[in-house]
């Protein structure tokens, strides 16, 4: 099921989400079964749980965002963060456009870690660490912040509106 998404002035957008500790929960897991095709449909990178109304520590996101068209054409996989933490960040920074699907039209760039390391866990709750760097390190760090309640307008340098170009 594609799941409808909240958007920008959305108080679910702001709030700090709730761990997860209950894996074996049928909601939980159905939830994660639609947000998988729910970010491919709307063609994103990247889906955390507030962003389609639940204050949960959850996002999923693509396994290799630098094959985005074969996942989303062929095998519709995600990884899935529960619970998840950043515990290492890279000395070096970078800026890149962001934008975000709670966030329509608005682009900008946002100055973040070029590399960093995650725990998290997965969807029956095993922990697991994973590295990344480039666009892998920003999705981590995007949907990090959207369980803490941030939006990337937040930390953006500037802001434009391609629906005004
Ligand atoms: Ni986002």
């Amino acid at each position: 099921m594609i799941l409808p998404l909240v958007q920008t002035d959305h108080p679910v957008l702001r709030r700090t989400a709730d761990t997860i500790t209950r894996f074996d929960d049928p909601t939980l897991q159905k939830l994660i079964d639609d947000m998988i095709p729910t970010m491919y449909e709307r063609d994103g990178i990247g889906l955390a749980a507030p962003q389609i109304n639940y204050s949960l520590r959850l996002a999923v996101i693509v396994p290799d965002p630098d094959k985005y068209e074969e996942y989303k054409k062929e095998s519709r996989e995600g990884i899935v963060l529960i619970n998840p933490k950043i515990i290492r960040k890279s000395f070096r920074k970078e800026t890149h456009e962001e934008g975000c699907l709670s966030v329509p039209s608005i682009f900008g760039p946002v100055h973040r870690y070029r590399s960093v390391t995650c725990e998290y866990q997965d969807r029956h709750g095993a922990k697991h660490t994973m590295k990344g760097t480039g666009l892998l390190a920003r999705v981590l760090q995007h949907e990090t912040d959207h369980l803490n309640g941030t939006l990337f307008i937040d930390k953006a340098k500037r802001l434009y509106n391609v629906a005004a170009l």
